[in-house]
């Protein structure tokens, strides 16, 4: 860890996000940023010492400011690292192929029930050696962070066999040691059912609840158990299953859930307590209510809609009924090839009705609850991990409108600067 302090100076705008620790946002608290104009910081041991008005932390640390880095931020708006709570980050290959039959009409479940898509991604994550897949999710990484990213969660799930999860869930951790990003990674295995248990579906479910799932608990390689929840891939009562049976060991259940067709899954992400229920293209009012009732994040996936042709997630509708809402890229080679969390802000504003301030606290507190880590990360309060982005706009609202750019000109990481003008240190 850096000994040196930092002080990060003379800020149009600090977004802190105050008071959003214990629980995630809602309504219109999804509106209130807890915004101090010309504002510093003081980093110190990898965590927030201080936040306030400029004069006032200049006053109180004189004596130590010879001592600081300075980081200037005159003219730009401080934000805390953006959050990505819901990405398929360790995988190999792509598949433009497939993006290029989309364009021609075929469907990403046509694609998919003719062996390719997740199957395709399978094959070559299966052939990939750990140190080809750690150096390509590396990368991705970098992209990451190069867009104002600190926190990823990543998933397995292009292994379908125990031999590739593990060697996913390996290399997510290794990503996790190597990388400054933090990784929080969370179990798929039942992303797709492989060809070798075509029509044998509930025996692939037995077989992901008897033999992956305990190792996976035994070995500490995850927190999050997640299920694709999708009329064809695994229906309600197999998904309700394999996420009951990870409770048990102690893995808190997420859910990709309504995505292509309405299959219930708010209703069960909310009956077996998810801590959130992803994409939601095509939930029902029911069902966002029971999410809503039950504090279950939606984390909502715009890049996917708009990669896939589809109509967004209604998010609007979401957080008027009182569920807590949060964004991510879902960072995979098939629905949505991208690791920029910014532009999904943007699309969250324009597809989806949120306003920039919502999808500010959406790419942040919300995404940190999301992973469970709001008392970290995802607000600048004393005490949280020195985690920081500065974004080159003058205030919060540019960052949506100026779509598909990127403005993120320094990252703080663990209070290191790992990003300076817009290139990794
Ligand atoms: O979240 N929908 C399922 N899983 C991923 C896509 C995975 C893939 O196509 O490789 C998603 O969109
Ligand atoms: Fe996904």
């Amino acid at each position: 860890m850096q000994k040196k302090p930092i002080f990060v100076q003379n800020a149009n705008q600090i977004i802190t996000l105050k008071g959003s620790s214990e629980k995630p946002l809602t309504k219109e608290q999804m509106n209130e940023l807890h915004i101090i104009e010309n504002s510093s910081l003081w980093l110190e041991d990898g965590k927030i010492q201080m936040v306030g008005p400029h004069d006032k932390l200049v006053e109180q640390y004189k004596d130590r400011l010879h001592e600081a880095e300075i980081i200037d931020s005159y003219g730009k708006i401080i934000l805390p690292g953006l959050v990505d709570p819901h990405t398929h980050l360790v995988y190999a290959g792509s598949r433009e192929g497939e993006f290029n039959m989309r364009l021609n009409g075929a469907t990403y479940m046509e694609i998919m029930n003719n062996g390719g898509g997740i199957h395709a991604t399978t094959s070559k994550t299966r052939e990939a050696c750990e140190d080809e897949l750690f150096a390509q999710s590396f990368r991705r990484l970098n992209a990451f962070l190069l867009h104002g990213v600190t926190t990823v969660e990543a998933k397995s799930g292009y292994g379908l066999n125990w031999e590739t999860e593990y060697k996913q869930l390996k290399v997510a951790k290794r990503l996790n040691e190597a990388h400054v990003i933090d990784i929080v990674s969370t179990f798929m295995g039942a992303h797709a059912v492989p060809a070798d248990f075509k029509h044998l579906e509930d025996k692939f479910v037995d077989f992901v609840i008897e033999e992956m799932l305990p190792k996976v608990a035994e070995e500490n390689l995850a927190e999050f158990n997640d299920v694709f929840c999708e009329r064809g891939v695994f229906t309600p009562e197999q998904s309700r299953r394999i996420l009951l049976a990870g409770k048990k060991y102690g893995l808190i259940p997420k859910l990709h859930a309504d995505e292509i067709e309405p299959y219930e899954g708010a209703e069960l992400a909310a009956e077996v307590g998810a801590i959130s229920a992803d994409h939601l293209l095509k939930a029902s009012e029911k069902g966002m209510k029971a999410m809503a009732d039950k504090g279950v994040i939606g984390v909502l996936l715009p890049g996917t809609a708009f990669f896939l042709m589809a109509e967004s997630a209604n998010g609007r509708k979401m957080i008027d009924l009182g569920v807590p809402v949060a964004l991510s890229t879902d960072c995979n080679p098939g629905s949505s090839p991208t690791c920029s969390l910014p532009f999904i802000m943007n699309l969250a504003c324009l597809k989806m009705g949120l306003t920039p301030a919502e999808a500010i606290v959406a790419a942040t507190i919300n995404a940190a609850h999301a992973i469970n880590r709001g008392q970290e990360i995802g607000s600048i309060e004393i005490g949280k991990k020195a985690d920081i982005v500065i974004m080159d706009v003058p205030n919060y609202m540019q960052l949506a409108y100026h779509y598909g750019m990127n403005h993120t000109d320094t990252v703080i990481k663990n209070g290191k600067v790992v990003v300076l003008g817009g290139q990794i240190q």
